[in-house]
């Protein structure tokens, strides 16, 4: 498996090599992006002709945004970090029980609190404008998240509640959620996957004893540089940079053992700098871990707490329970197999556990081409979260095969090749080929596509 590569949702502008492919990817889809950022209204796979819909007993006025899909709101309520025993709530233990054992204050009390259970429907303000996306970022794209409408998503990472919460007087916590972004559909990418975020914020004289005379700021903000924001001093960026990286790697040697191999990586990201990425060697391949920075001094200071500085970081909890128990599809998380469930019902969330495949069932392929509408706004993420909408679970992997323009009619062919296998039982010809012609049927009445007969 090569793939193992989740798309980064803040591109950096160096890019190490492995991450080329999906970075093209990514923007090859870009053409219907408007110089704004904003992406042309574009038919949302069902969107419904009512103008209200009811996401977890709320209303929402539908717009133009809206491309939410009946298959993620079904799925919003099933919250496995919160599932006893589920291995993504596993995971979850053991990280706030290592940030619970790592900090704590003079009486013994665990410094962290953790905040599990925030609504992931937020605003775009709450999820790009208060961690100061810009305006054109390509994150922003409908095509890469699921929105209500123009003004509501779903959450597209857990730092989206981290200006609240700081605003709210916190000065170190932990937000684990369930997160949504458009994707790509094979084995280790689904529409909802669940992140832990971590914010710690020090203040001058918590960080520096009196007699160290060393300042946190600047008197007055310097030049920012590569190394640091105009406002911290060289002395606080390195202190606090050395408590992030070292607090992760222990973090890293928790969750995968003490000889894992890891490194650091320079990273982007708005609401931090500098930033980096821990990666960790994983069956011979370096794998992207998590994302980390000192947080931009905007963000801390207009949620009032411009007297601290502060850390922050972003971690993929699928990505971890799939190298921790050897799970090798992310579908598996959302099985309620007892067979999958059961290997996972241990008392202590530290406790080994390998995934045995219950039973591996036969895959079922079939292909599907159509021209792409010649004015159109096409995405492939609108024809993926049909494929996922229509097939559900059953639905392995999407890939484009082949792709060519027409010389004469000028117009482009995509042919797609879905790969079916549901992870409980065997599919028959019958049911694939009926879901694979909705899949074409929806895609041409929503996105305007024409299926070519092959
Ligand atoms: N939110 C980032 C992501 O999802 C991760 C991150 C969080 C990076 C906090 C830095 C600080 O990719």
């Amino acid at each position: 498996m090569n793939n193992i590569i989740l798309r980064p949702l803040f591109l950096r502008p160096v890019k190490s090599s492995k991450n080329v492919a999906l970075k093209s990817f990514k923007y090859s889809t870009s053409s219907y992006v408007n110089s704004d950022g904003a992406s042309t209204p574009a038919l949302a796979p069902n969107s419904s002709p009512l103008a209200t819909l009811t996401v977890s007993g709320k209303q929402f006025e539908s717009d133009s945004y809206t491309n939410i899909s009946e298959g993620i709101i079904k799925r919003m309520p099933r919250k496995l970090h919160q599932q006893k025993n589920h291995p993504i709530n596993l995971i979850k233990e053991r990280i706030v029980s290592y940030f619970y054992k790592k900090f704590v204050g003079r009486t013994g009390n665990p410094v962290f609190s953790v905040y599990d259970n925030l609504d992931p429907i937020v605003t775009t303000h709450q999820n790009f404008d208060a961690l100061l996306v810009p305006r054109n970022h390509v994150s922003r794209q409908k095509s890469d998240s699921y929105y209500l409408n123009s003004k509501y998503m779903l959450r597209a990472h857990t730092t989206a509640h981290q200006s609240d919460l700081i605003s709210s007087g916190l000065d170190n916590f932990l937000i684990i959620g369930d997160v949504y972004r458009r994707d790509t559909v094979d084995s280790t990418h689904y529409p909802i996957f669940h992140q832990c975020d971590a914010v710690r914020l020090q203040t001058q004289h918590e960080l520096f004893p009196e007699e160290w005379d060393l300042k946190v700021f600047e008197k007055r903000p310097d030049k920012r540089t590569d190394d640091k924001q105009a406002e911290h001093t060289v002395d606080a960026v390195r202190i606090l940079s050395y408590q992030l990286k070292t607090t992760l790697q222990d973090l890293a040697k928790t969750l995968f053992g003490p000889d894992v191999e890891y490194r650091w990586v320079e990273a982007y990201f708005p609401f931090t700098h500098p930033s980096w990425e821990l990666e960790i060697k994983h069956k011979g391949e370096w794998l992207e871990l998590l994302g980390c920075g000192i947080m931009e001094h905007a963000i801390v200071a207009k949620a009032g707490a411009g007297d601290r500085i502060g850390w922050a970081f972003g971690l993929g909890l699928e990505r971890v329970a799939m190298r921790v128990y050897d799970i090798p599809d992310i579908r598996l998380f959302w099985s309620t197999d007892r067979a999958f469930l059961q290997q996972f019902a241990v008392d202590d969330p530290f406790t080994a556990v390998k995934y045995k495949p219950v039973s591996v069932y036969p895959i079922c392929v079939n292909d599907i081409s159509f021209w792409i509408p010649p004015h159109g706004d096409f995405s492939q993420n609108d024809f993926f979260d049909i494929v996922r909408t229509v097939g559900g679970d059953m639905i392995e992997e999407v890939s484009l095969v082949d792709q060519f323009v027409h010389p004469k009619k000028r117009l482009t062919s995509h042919c797609y090749r879905i790969t079916y296998r549901h992870m409980e039982r065997t599919l028959t010809k019958t049911e694939v080929n009926a879901v694979h012609n909705e899949i074409g049927r929806r895609a041409t009445e929503v996105l305007g596509v024409s299926v070519r007969m092959t």
